[in-house]
């Protein structure tokens, strides 16, 4: 064998170097990975990123910490992987925790390599997604690690409305380190194999008594149902994977950018004649509301962001001729499709989002009013209604609302009303735009006159005529269209195309919000 020169020697020693930072806790713990059903952060990675676009940064970091043995082994690029990449030839920057080395737990040096890619990211207008799957505080460095956390979530916020953050949760995330997350636009868990929750079962039952798993607890079922924590909930890390590349595909690469536009097939003036017939008769019954969003977006294609939380407000992204837009649709299936606390919330952050990327906002409205009721009212439902109200008045975004039935009240102005700076407000002939329903009205309005009818029969007359006449009044867009509140009635059948050439006139759309340090949206 042929004598290798140094410089020969030094590229096989980067190469054997190399070759072992990236098998991390080495293969007996990505052995013990994958017997949990789990991928190692480098796999996960593989899966995110386009082929043979990653470029790992930081691959020789180590940790500094010389506290019970740690001083012992230094393994490099300790415990996340960090880099760029692309999605569908777009740059992204990454970083994947890595289980294998000391339970991903997040050391100071591991903070330094999250932060500095996070850095890149805001200095380069390209979003970040974080992986996680961590033990929390790498307990050996104590301060150390409490200041690591406290470095990330500052960079969060830092980068909050500058480019888009996606977490995905691909095991433990307990104690603080749920804030990273908690502090980005989009969180994903992971069925059965992620949790998040700021204590675990042992110290729930010591200080409250409650039994409860980890999954029960915190598990993506719970968070993407109950709590909201969680916009989507993956059947499996592949699937986890592939819905956060999807949501990839609708977003832009910081807050200076429109999201990439995605050629359509489907004709834009495609009309639909099932939207002419969807409105029961009996205004009490319901229809659904997915039917309506896709008969108007392109291809049908709808990818809803928390699907299962809060489910009588619907919202997601599609594109309406190859532009993407977020929708935001009250659901009549569901609870009448009623604001409550939860619907707000949802709906406000969803509409914030959009606003912050420059993605323009679809309404569709059919809403009877805020939920009444002490649990609504201890909750406040006032504070978390005003934030709706808040995300779409401030929303400076292209605006398009269509009211297909029932607007009533306070729900109304806050669906993205005219005065809430709504650009272009279409109704369908169906639509009941009024300060409350017929029954509601006429028992304020004529409750003393007709309990003053001491017949039952003339009782029912009288409030059946009354009924009729607030209805001929007010059940319908004309009150609304003849004072401009709406820009026009239209047949339900054509609201593709009247909602696509909507949009097509605000593309160039500019309004400014008065100069302030910041607003005080209501918390
Ligand atoms: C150092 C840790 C660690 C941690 C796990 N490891 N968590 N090392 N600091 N926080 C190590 C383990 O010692 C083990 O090392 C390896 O990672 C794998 O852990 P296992 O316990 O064997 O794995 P598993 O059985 O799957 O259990 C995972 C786990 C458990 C549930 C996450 O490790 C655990 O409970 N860890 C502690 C969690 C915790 O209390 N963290 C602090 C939270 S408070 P070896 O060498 O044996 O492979 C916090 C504050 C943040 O994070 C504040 C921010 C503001």
């Amino acid at each position: 064998m042929q004598n290798m020169s140094i410089q020969q020697e030094k590229i096989g020693q980067l190469v054997d170097r190399r070759a072992k930072a990236r098998l991390g806790g080495g293969e007996k713990r990505i052995a013990a990975q994958h017997e949990k059903g789990k991928l190692t952060a480098r796999e996960r990675l593989a899966l995110l990123l386009d082929e043979g676009s990653f470029e790992e940064f930081d691959m020789f970091v180590q940790h500094r910490c010389t506290n019970f043995g740690m001083e012992q082994s230094h393994p490099d690029g300790d415990g996340v992987v960090t880099g760029q990449g692309t999605i569908d030839g777009r740059l992204v920057y990454v970083y994947a925790q890595d289980f294998t080395v000391s339970g991903g737990s997040l050391s100071k040096t591991m903070s330094e390599k999250i932060c500095k890619v996070m850095d890149m990211a805001m200095r380069n207008g390209a979003p970040v997604i974080g992986l996680n799957d961590s033990g929390g505080a790498r307990i050996q460095e104590g301060i150390d690690a409490l200041a690591g956390y406290g470095d990330i979530f500052e960079h969060n916020i830092l980068a909050s409305g500058v480019v888009p953050q996606i977490s995905g949760i691909f095991g433990p995330c307990a104690g603080g380190a749920v804030y990273s997350p908690a502090l980005t636009d989009f969180t994903l868990m992971v069925k059965n194999t992620s949790y998040m929750f700021l204590t675990g079962p042992a110290v729930v039952k010591s200080v409250t008594g409650e039994d409860v798993d980890q999954e029960q607890l915190g598990g993506a079922d719970v968070h993407s149902s109950k709590s909201g924590v969680a916009d989507f909930a993956a059947e499996n890390e592949e699937d986890g994977i592939a819905t956060i590349k999807r949501l990839f595909s609708f977003i832009p690469q910081n807050n200076m950018e429109t999201a990439p536009v995605r050629p359509t097939e489907d004709p834009v003036n495609r009309t639909d004649d099932l939207l002419n017939d969807i409105i029961p008769d009996n205004p009490n019954k319901a229809y659904d509301m997915y039917a309506v969003i896709s008969s108007i977006v392109d291809d049908g294609d709808f990818f809803e962001v928390h699907r299962n939380f809060a489910k009588n407000i619907i919202v997601g992204f599609a594109h309406v001729n190859g532009r993407s837009v977020g929708v935001v649709a009250n659901q009549p299936s569901v609870l009448a499709g009623v604001l409550d606390i939860n619907a707000s919330r949802k709906a406000a952050r969803f509409v914030r989002f959009c606003d912050a990327f420059n993605i323009p906002l679809l309404t569709l409205v059919d809403v009877p009013g805020f939920l009444p009721g002490t649990q609504q009212e201890y909750g406040a439902v006032i504070t978390n209604g005003a934030k709706l109200l808040y995300a779409y008045g401030e929303a400076t975004v292209p605006k398009v609302t269509v009211t297909l039935r029932k607007a009533y009240g306070g729900a109304h102005i806050v669906m993205s009303c005219k005065q809430l700076r709504g650009d272009i407000n279409y109704a369908w002939p169906t639509a009941q735009i009024a300060v409350m329903g017929a029954d509601g009205a006429v028992n304020v309005l004529y409750g003393k006159d007709i309990k003053a009818e001491t017949d039952p029969a003339k009782q029912e007359e009288v409030r059946a005529a009354k009924k009729a006449e607030y209805e001929e009044l007010f059940n319908n867009p004309y009150q609304a269209a003849q004072k401009g509140y709406i820009e026009d009635v239209i047949e339900p059948r054509n609201t593709r195309f009247r909602v696509i050439r909507a949009f097509e006139s605000l593309q160039n759309k500019r309004q400014e919000l008065p100069a302030k340090k910041h607003d005080n949206l209501p918390l």
